[in-house]
């Protein structure tokens, strides 16, 4: 047998889906699969069960699936999907009706048709459980499944995939960790934050430890400020209701930023296992400086979008959106200086913002290098930018780094110069490559790329520690328009330390 023989059947599985008819799964899940799929990635013992609450036959079902992938796969048509691919996955694709909420003999049938398809698809057992469903629903599903032996790693590996958002402060995700972990241990729980599968995430640990040009100047004594954005042209959507409860705070900074700033900001892992990697991750989060309440007013930016234009649609206001209140006070745009207290850090701003419904999407980190004394004191030179390194995650992938030359001609002018790689083109919004990346790690038992409890215990911690300062701060809102480039107070965050944003 050969190495590859025995990993996939190290992956042999069940993959099954709760929250089998919801947004997620069609969306970004079942693409995912699609992907796999074609590129042959999925084990040959594999099939997919979805769950959900509605009553639907599995034809229907498949109809439903072959619909969304479709959809998904050509979304600008010019990626038809590959039928014999289609084919093949919808073949595997089954659907069971629960009510999750009933009590575990409802789970009866499920129970059964997994047995079925275990012995039918020869996977040892193995399951891969997805919950892809509100969050209300975490504590009650890792429950059932726990009561009706679903969970017991006696028969097979059970693996348990958890959508974000983990809680919704600390104590709330202390409580529902509680519950999961009496039913799964740590190594068995997969926190999905799905920027961690994005391409160029991944490539920040390639970029800083692969390169012996940036590691000894990654530090406070060559490196002036750290500026970590994501916007999105994006509203909330038809996810009032969920936004309502979340704001930007706890669907973006919490877990998105933060795992960006982490993997910057981290030391050298003694290698690249995944302990290794979030034990340095970790130590970046309990560095974090507790936001000071009396600088507060300066150091944190709030910021809710009212109606406005984005490409030249007129949108509405947040207040305006399905399932929002009219006085809502939540905020769709934050902007704040954070700092590491450790060695490597001190002294560096790292400036973080995110806001929906701007003028442009865009999801990157600069670095910005402090400048030589010759920017400052030779008159040729002046007006120079520092050097930036610039990490485009998307639209597009790929990395810059800003320097200064000399313009080529016969007199000594100074010009920026970029190094540039574009690794791709448009990259799909919230693409579903991360997911399939995802799904793919966690059939392989690699938990790198997933948040483990202590670094969701920090950074709710940061988080939480904000939210009580915010919470006592009247508002202003809307305070930008929908495709603006937000608060004004967000540009004096930077100005008043004498620094800019960089608008690149
Ligand atoms: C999700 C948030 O986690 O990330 C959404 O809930 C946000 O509100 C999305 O739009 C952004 O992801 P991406 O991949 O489009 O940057």
């Amino acid at each position: 047998m050969t190495d590859s023989d025995m990993r996939q059947q190290d992956m042999a599985c069940l993959f099954v889906i709760f929250g089998g008819t919801g947004d997620l799964t069609h969306r970004k899940l079942l693409p995912a699969l699609y992907r796999l799929e074609k590129n042959g990635l999925l084990p040959e013992q594999f099939a997919i069960v979805t769950v959900g609450r509605r009553d639907k036959r599995e034809a229907e079902y498949r109809q439903d699936a072959e619909q969304s992938v479709s959809r998904a796969i050509n979304k600008n048509g010019s990626h038809p999907v590959d039928r014999q691919i289609l084919d093949i996955l919808l073949s595997r694709i089954y659907y069971t009706q629960i009510d999750f909420d009933a009590d575990e003999n409802c789970y009866q049938p499920l129970i059964e048709k997994l047995e079925i398809l275990d012995k039918q698809y020869d996977t040892g057992g193995n399951r891969l459980y997805f919950l892809a469903v509100a969050p209300d629903y975490f504590g009650v599903l890792s429950n059932r499944l726990q009561k009706c032996g679903l969970l017991d790693n006696a028969r097979g590996w059970q693996r348990l995939m958890i959508e974000k958002p983990f809680g919704s402060n600390l104590p709330t995700a202390r409580e529902l960790n509680s519950i999961i972990t009496k039913s799964l241990p740590e190594s068995h729980i997969f926190r999905i934050d799905h920027y961690l599968g994005k391409e160029m995430i991944q490539n920040i640990l390639a970029l800083r430890f692969g390169n012996s040009l940036f590691e000894p100047l990654w530090n406070h004594h060559y490196i002036d400020n750290i500026q970590i954005t994501s916007y999105e042209t994006l509203g909330v959507e038809s996810r009032g209701g969920y936004y309502e409860h979340s704001g930007i705070r706890r669907d973006m900074l919490q877990n998105h930023l933060l795992q960006m700033l982490s993997l910057i900001a981290m030391e050298p892992p003694v290698d690249l296992d995944q302990e290794s990697i979030r034990d340095e991750k970790v130590k970046v989060l309990r560095s974090l400086r507790a936001i000071d309440e009396q600088s507060s007013t300066r150091t944190i930016v709030r910021g809710q979008y009212g109606p406005g234009q984005v490409n030249g649609t007129a949108v509405k206001g947040y207040r305006e959106e399905e399932r929002v209140s009219p006085e809502s006070e939540t905020d769709t745009f934050i902007a704040l200086k954070a700092h590491v207290d450790n060695f490597r850090w001190a002294g560096v701003p790292f400036y973080i913002r995110a806001g929906k419904r701007m003028d442009h999407q865009s999801t990157r980190i600069v670095i910005e290098f402090k400048k030589l004394p010759g920017i400052e004191f030779f008159s040729d030179f002046k007006n120079q930018n520092p050097n930036l390194l610039v990490v485009e995650i998307q639209p597009n992938e790929g990395l810059f780094f800003q320097i200064n030359a000399k313009r080529p001609g016969n007199t000594f002018a100074m010009e920026r110069i970029n190094l540039n790689f574009s690794q791709s083109a448009q990259v799909q919004s919230n693409s579903p490559e991360a997911y399939e990346r995802l799904i793919l790690e966690a059939m392989r038992d690699n938990q790198s790329l997933f948040t483990r409890w202590d670094e969701l215990e920090c950074s709710w911690q940061f988080v939480d520690s904000i939210e009580n300062i915010l919470s006592a701060r009247p508002v202003d809102f809307p305070n930008y328009a929908a495709g603006s480039t937000g608060p004004e107070a967000a540009k004096r965050l930077t100005k008043a330390d004498g620094r800019e944003w960089w608008e690149l």
